[in-house]
Parts: structure tokens; C-alpha cells; sequence
């Protein structure tokens, strides 16, 4: 089975101990860190831009993604690779123009995911997973962290991986030791945690750990 691995999503950090709290999760085993970019009309909330991600850029080899929670991504999509975030996820909801965003994030020379959220069917990728290398199935409705995990998702999850047994299965939102396993065994293989990880009671290394003891 392939490696899980673990994405901590800064969403949920302490702002202002930003670069301190990425280098804890990268000494605690993270295999990469996510941005969460929202811009208060696709979501009804308002993060991070390209200049968080320069910052992370300096402060970690992790590998960035960025989760474009926005409409209009083909605004942004240059700026955050030229950042330095080398996955960039744009929402499926969010663009009427997919293989065209798709197409443009690869020949920026980074790579594409798609994020799709709770109600929106794998059905609508089957066409465009040859060209991205990453799904994000958002298992709460975005724009916050600290939400519940929605239960039908470890459904979608089979669906989607039952379509394509190669694609990346990345899962989003209330992500911890106990609904990881629960991924994990319906396909997913990169688990983003935001709350369970910069929120747990013992310390990011602590969080990170108690998620790749219940996946193990
Ligand atoms: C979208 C956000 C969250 C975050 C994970 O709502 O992007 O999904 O990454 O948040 P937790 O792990 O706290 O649910």
C-alpha cells in the first residue's frame, strides 16, 4: 500500500508563530504542508495569499500545496506556483474552464489537483483525472477548520478510487486519529489536518504522531 502521508494545513496554526510551528510540524514528520487559500466568495472566509506561501517557502524543504478555495483561480494560479507551492488544487465548483486551469498549472511546471466538495460527485472528474495528479475529496463543507468530518465520505472516497486505482486521494477537513483510519481503509493516502494537528491538547508532534499511530 502506498505511504500515507500526513499534511498539516495551516490554517489552524497560530499566526503569529507561523514559521516556528511549520518547523515543528517538519521536525515531527509532515510530508508537506497546505495553504489554505480563501478568498470570502467562494468560501465564507478570507486567508492567505502568495506571500504566506514565499514565507513558508523560506522556513521548510517541504513540499507546498496550495488550496485554491476561490472563484477566478486562473488569477492566482501563476503567483502561488511562483511562490513556491508545487501542487496547486483548484475546486471543481469554481471554474468553468477545468482543462484549461488544469493544463496551465502543469505547463507553469507545477502540479494539478482538483478539490471537490461534499456534494459534488467524483462522476464530474472522470474526465480530467488523466491530467492532474491529485484529488482532494473535502470531507467537510470548506471554509473553516474544526468541523466535523461528514460521514458519507468514506463512500465517495471507494467511488472515486473504484474510477481510478492511480489517482492521489487526498482528504480534507476533520481529519484526526479517528476518522484517519476510516480514510484510509475506503482509498485515501494524504490526509490533511489542521485542528488535530496545531490544535492538539500535547503539541503539533503530538498530533502528528497520534494520526500516523492510528494509520499504521
Ligand atoms: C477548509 C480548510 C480545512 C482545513 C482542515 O475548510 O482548508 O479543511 O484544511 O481543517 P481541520 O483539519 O481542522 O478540519
Amino acid at each position: 500500500m502506498n505511504r500515507i502521508e500526513i499534511v498539516p494545513s495551516i490554517l489552524s496554526a497560530d499566526a503569529g508563530r507561523l514559521a516556528e510551528q511549520v518547523q515543528e510540524a517538519e521536525r515531527a514528520g509532515a510530508d508537506r504542508i497546505q495553504v489554505d487559500v480563501m478568498d470570502g466568495h467562494f468560501v465564507p472566509n478570507l486567508t492567505f495569499g502568495p506571500l504566506v506561501v514565499e514565507a513558508v517557502r523560506r522556513v521548510t524543504k517541504l513540499p507546498i500545496e496550495a488550496h485554491l478555495m476561490v472563484f477566478r483561480p486562473e488569477l492566482f494560479i501563476e503567483a502561488f506556483v511562483k511562490s513556491g507551492a508545487t501542487l496547486i488544487e483548484v475546486q471543481v465548483e469554481a471554474t468553468t474552464s477545468l482543462y484549461r486551469l488544469v493544463m496551465r498549472i502543469n505547463e507553469l511546471g507545477a502540479k494539478a489537483g482538483v478539490a471537490i466538495n461534499p456534494a459534488t460527485s467524483v462522476e464530474t472528474l472522470r474526465e480530467i483525472l488523466p491530467y492532474i495528479t491529485t484529488v482532494n475529496v473535502m470531507t467537510v463543507e470548506p471554509g473553516f477548520g474544526g468541523q466535523k468530518f461528514i460521514p458519507h465520505s468514506p463512500e465517495k472516497i471507494r467511488r472515486l478510487r473504484a474510477i481510478s486505482p492511480d489517482v492521489e486521494i487526498e482528504v480534507d477537513g476533520g481529519i484526526d486519529a479517528s476518522t484517519a483510519p476510516v480514510v484510509v481503509k475506503a482509498g485515501a493516502t494524504v490526509l490533511v489536518a489542521g485542528s488535530a494537528v496545531f490544535g492538539h491538547k500535547q503539541g503539533i508532534a503530538a498530533g502528528i504522531a497520534a494520526i500516523r499511530k492510528a494509520v499504521a
